[in-house]
């Protein structure tokens, strides 16, 4: 029997799950995408080139490794393709090794359009979403009026349910919203033009799994945005429209929940959030514009400025509980060289009281307490070995662990693949647990 990862974000997402995933899956047969859509940016860094996925899993870049797109993620038709043609652009047979399931919700230009309407009438309360429609495909998916990629085998039975969302979505869009509508013959059109190239990509990605797992294959599926995202346990409103936690790689994939033996959970050193929401150990001042300088801290999907701060110990405990976290891979820790001082936050402070766990609906209101310890001047990144590091950035990543309760796995020192501390192999290790 094969070994299964799952790897997660801890955060608000953009953790670098990319480069964690990427590096991984070089002792994997598969690697599983379950949520969420092109709204992910995840970069990977080889020799020194760049490769932005946004819907492709992030192993597509290895030869042997097979891709899953599971049935929870809404499949924007036209986004996968422009991202399969920029690797095949590349030399990277991407089309030959994607399989996506057949469930999987179409993600279709209405649903943009609802994503910019509902945005811009939400005014100073606007969320903040990448503008790429997720909501309003996920809304489609609960409200049982989806289309999805099965629906593509029969043409005209295709064209009769877009028709019957359109009118519903375009009166909205047109009455309610005074914005502009799809039109039905160009939305068909292009569709249907499309479909001629994704359709050969449709399978039975449960069964396919299954079997991969059986025949002793090892899987890592994909987690994309981040914990405090999810619809259920994020900040609400302030998430995303998926579940971004563990749960969601077997509703995604078709996996039963026992199956995993092991899970990742990735966080930065410190804190980055994008969009709109409470962030409280956000750094509004010159702390924050430097942690986003040197970290580079830039939306991959949307090049938005990203909001940072410290890290956030109560936040992530909570990851650790909710995804059952195995280990974590704390990520670009090099971003965090030359501080003179380095802070985590330990307690939120509510009406005098301090917590160690976050309370839904107080995360606005709270004060973060924090721990202040000695930051460290040598140059960590790119060191491979976890000895090597200096004495106050193991201290720092000693009481992360302690005050998350986990322990960690991994820490990355920089972009690349080689730029990485192994402290514990999470596939061997699932194997012994
Ligand atoms: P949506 O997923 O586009 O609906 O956006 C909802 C919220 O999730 C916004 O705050 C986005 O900035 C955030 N978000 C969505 N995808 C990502 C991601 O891949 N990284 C970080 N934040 C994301």
């Amino acid at each position: 029997m094969g070994n299964t990862i799952v790897v997660i974000g801890a955060q608000w997402g953009d953790e670098g799950k990319g480069k964690i995933v990427d590096l991984l899956a070089e002792q994997v047969q598969a690697v599983v995408r379950f949520q969420g859509g092109h709204n992910a940016g995840h970069t990977l860094v080889i020799d020194g080139e760049e490769t932005i996925l946004h819907l492709v899993p992030s192993g597509i870049l290895h030869k042997g490794v097979r891709c899953f797109i599971g049935n929870g993620v809404v499949l924007s038709p036209r986004a996968l393709l422009d991202e399969i043609n920029m690797l095949e652009r590349k030399g990277i047979p991407a089309q030959d090794k994607l399989h996506v399931s057949e469930g999987c919700v179409l993600l279709l230009p209405h649903h943009i359009l609802l994503d910019h309407a509902r945005e811009q009438a939400r005014g100073a309360a606007a969320i903040g979403t990448t503008g790429r429609g997720i909501g309003p495909a996920y809304e489609d998916k609960v409200a049982r009026r989806a289309l999805r990629l099965c629906d593509l085998a029969d043409r005209d039975a295709f064209a009769d349910k877009l028709k019957e969302t359109l009118d519903l979505h375009n009166f909205m869009l047109k009455n309610y919203y005074r914005s502009d509508t799809a039109d039905y013959a160009q939305t068909l059109d292009e569709i249907l033009g499309l479909a001629e190239q994704i359709s050969p990509m449709a399978a039975d990605v449960t069964g396919m799994l299954y079997e991969i797992r059986q025949s002793g294959g090892n899987i890592l599926f994909e987690g994309a945005q981040g914990t405090l995202l999810d619809v259920d346990h994020g900040t609400y409103p302030f998430v995303t429209s998926s579940n971004t936690t563990t749960g969601s790689a077997a509703t995604g994939s078709g996996v039963a929940p026992g199956n995993f033996d092991y899970v990742l959970g990735i966080t930065k050193a410190y804190t980055t959030r994008v969009g709109s929401g409470p962030f409280p150990t956000e750094l509004t001042g010159t702390d924050g514009a430097l942690l986003r300088e040197k970290g580079q801290e830039f939306g991959a999907t949307t090049g938005r400025p990203r909001r940072c701060g410290w890290f956030d110990a109560v936040a992530s405990k909570r990851s650790v509980q909710l995804n059952g976290l195995s280990g974590i891979c704390i990520t670009k820790l090099d971003v965090l060289d030359g501080l003179d001082r380095v802070k985590i936050c330990s307690g939120y402070r509510v009406n005098g009281k301090t917590r160690t766990v976050p309370v839904a609906g107080e995360m606005e209101h709270c004060e973060p307490v924090y721990e202040e310890m000695p930051g460290w001047q040598d140059v960590t990144r790119g060191m491979t070995d976890f000895s090597a590091l200096p004495a106050n950035a193991r201290a720092y990543l000693k009481r992360i662990e302690d005050l998350c309760e986990a322990p960690i796995a991994m820490v990355s020192t920089g972009p690349d693949r080689s730029e990485t501390i192994m402290m514990e192999n999470p596939l061997v290790q699932s194997i012994t647990n």
